[in-house]
């Protein structure tokens, strides 16, 4: 399967941000790898200037939140459709920090999954174990209920992307066993069948990219902060 590389600036990045994305392109001779998917999620502020500059260089750029909504009273919001007309073709539902910080909840997060579908971006959806979770042995139940919960009904192939994201890895430099990913993400593949991508998040870096993305099952990483430094995503890059 294609791997995919993803890059989560969170609510990181101002305009001169993109001279960032340069030197990283710069450290692939101006177009990345044809041997993989490349994205980067900046805020929604720098999607347009990012897609609109980069699209040569082969970067894919993504959202990383939208509403289920294509348009309508919602202040402050962002929809599918917005984001696939600013030039993203991805979007991140359901991460951990949304879930937590606006209460999302897995319908609200399946909903905007299916708006995703609507509009024609790819969903990557997000879930995964607290450390509480995990220490009472409920990790992989966790997770399962999260899918049956955001996962849209009707999906095939690589319409969607999951991302498995412990919450406990999330910035923290933590990550599971790499037996742990293993299980995690067999039993994942068993809820989604083939031909979805599974993506490992928290805590990637170059130190241990190599050996998360060589296991079964994992077919790309969600990074977050090291990817805001190109040498870093870079060296994640070359690990896979
Ligand atoms: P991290 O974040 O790589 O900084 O742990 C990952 C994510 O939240 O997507």
């Amino acid at each position: 399967m294609r791997p995919l590389i993803a890059g989560n600036w969170k609510m990181n990045g101002l305009s001169g941000a993109a001279a960032e994305v340069d030197r990283l392109l710069a450290d692939f001779a101006g177009s990345t790898p044809d041997s993989l998917d490349i994205l980067i999620c900046p805020p929604t502020t720098l999607i347009a200037a990012f897609a609109s500059r980069f699209e040569n260089a082969g970067l894919l750029i993504g959202g990383q939140d939208c509403h289920p909504d294509a348009f309508g009273a919602h202040t402050g919001d962002i929809s599918a459709e917005m984001l696939i007309d600013a030039g993203a073709c991805f979007v991140i539902v359901g991460h951990s920090e949304r879930r937590a910080d606006h209460h999302e909840s897995d319908a609200l997060v399946r909903a905007k999954a299916m708006a995703a579908l609507r509009a024609g971006l790819t969903p990557i959806v997000c879930v995964g174990e607290s450390e509480a979770q995990r220490d009472a042995g409920q990790a992989e139940a966790v997770v399962a209920q999260q899918l049956k919960g955001s996962l849209p009904d009707t999906r095939e192939g690589d319409e969607i992307v999951v991302a498995y994201e412990p919450v406990w890895a999330i910035g923290t430099g933590r990550t599971p066993t790499l037996a742990d990913i293993d299980a995690m993400h067999a039993s994942i593949r068993r809820h989604v069948g083939h031909g979805v991508r599974i993506l490992y998040g928290g805590s990637v870096k170059p130190s241990n990219a190599r050996e998360i993305l060589a296991r079964d099952n994992v077919n790309g990483a969600l990074v977050g902060g090291a990817s805001l430094t190109a040498a870093d995503f870079a060296d994640i890059i070359r690990a896979a």
